[in-house]
């Protein structure tokens, strides 16, 4: 496996190294947030070992998903900032 991979993060290409989880590549593309709730406040990573559901995003076109737990593959595309129940 290559040291850094390409992902998109909400359209723009992100660098990261190999191993590095879907919010890690997230945070490190400077997004604003990961989601929105219901209401349309921002909210982020609150565990980051998969119990609290705040880092659902959408990851290759699969929506809710939790990006903690998810590790970068070339290519993937995340999506944040996203409306979602809860
Ligand atoms: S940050 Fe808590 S489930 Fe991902």
């Amino acid at each position: 496996m290559p040291d850094t991979i390409t992902v998109n993060v909400n359209g723009t290409a992100v660098s990261v190294p190999s191993g590095t989880t879907a919010l890690a590549a997230i945070l490190i593309a400077g997004a604003p947030s990961v989601r929105r709730s219901v209401g349309g406040s921002p909210r982020g990573p609150l565990c980051a070992m998969g119990v609290c559901f705040e880092c659902r995003a959408t990851v290759n076109h699969r929506r809710h998903s939790r990006t903690c737990q998810i590790l970068c593959t070339p290519e993937m595309d995340i999506r944040t900032g996203e409306q979602v129940d809860g």
